[in-house]
């Protein structure tokens, strides 16, 4: 009998969004099918207005579907505002293009603030930052403020952000879209190795190349899933 570790991490069901917009109303999401395991590196492609960030909002519990259904990690999305919450605090780590750290606070004080949101409190929350922190290569930074960083050492601490409260998956929108190509590598470099330890990553792009860092790619055309593949990185693999 099916246990719980074979069901997918994600599993959406004939997902659908309705924007409502008054006298009108639009459809960003029609029929979407989607299961990712765990363990799965996935990148979400598809050029701009084509649904990407709607899709991300419901996959990361901060909107829900107008249709179908959506189970993380076995639980069902359709629930009140404060359980969703709750699911996504718990299980999903973001990490958005333009960082979203709180310019006032130092760097680990941002990196604490999802662990205090989960009620963690005292000196474990310090430990797990600092962690977090060292994963990213970041200790040395800790009492500096984001605006005195690089854009890619921004990056790193949302990166660490991200990982402190060990969520089930890491969701990435346009991780690398703010950076130069060669810290854009650096960042896709060490989602790849977190990928390595066992971490779930879902990566929004619209960029193909960046794309093909993953090993599976799911193309998004005018709010439909229009393929859904192995991505070339994934079958030089398997051919060495
Ligand atoms: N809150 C909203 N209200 C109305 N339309 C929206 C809203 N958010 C997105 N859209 C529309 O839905 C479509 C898909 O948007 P989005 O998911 O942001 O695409 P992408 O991230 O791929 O660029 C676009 O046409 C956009 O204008
Ligand atoms: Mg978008």
């Amino acid at each position: 009998m099916a246990n719980k570790k074979d069901k997918p991490l994600i599993s959406m069901k004939n997902i659908g969004k309705i924007y409502d917009m008054g006298s009108s109303t639009y459809t960003a999401l029609e029929n979407v099918n989607l299961s990712i395991n765990k363990g799965e590196y996935v990148a979400i492609v598809g050029p701009s207005g084509a649904g990407k960030s709607t899709l991300m909002n419901i996959l990361g519990c901060l909107d829900i579907a107008s249709t179908g259904e959506y189970f993380l990690d076995g639980l069902n999305t359709k629930c009140s505002d404060n359980k969703l919450s709750e699911i996504r605090n718990k299980k999903i780590g973001f990490i958005f293009q333009n960082y979203n750290l709180l310019p006032k606070l130092n760097i680990i004080e941002n990196v604490e603030l999802p662990l205090f949101y989960q009620g963690m409190s005292g000196k474990k929350v310090r430990e797990k930052s600092m962690q977090a922190l060292e994963k990213v290569g970041l200790l040395k930074h800790i009492k500096h403020k984001p605006p005195e960083l690089s854009g890619g050492q921004k990056q790193r601490v949302a990166i660490a952000r991200a990982l402190v409260t060990e969520p089930q998956i890491l969701l990435a929108d346009e991780p690398t879209g703010a950076l130069d190509s060669k810290t854009g590598k650096e960042v896709l470099q060490m989602m790849k190795g977190l990928n390595e330890e066992g971490n779930t990553i879902i990566m929004i792009t619209h960029d193909m190349e960046i794309a093909s860092e993953a090993y599976r790619i799911v193309t998004v055309k005018d709010g439909r899933i229009t393929s859904d593949s192995n991505s070339p990185s994934k079958i030089r693999e398997v051919i060495r």
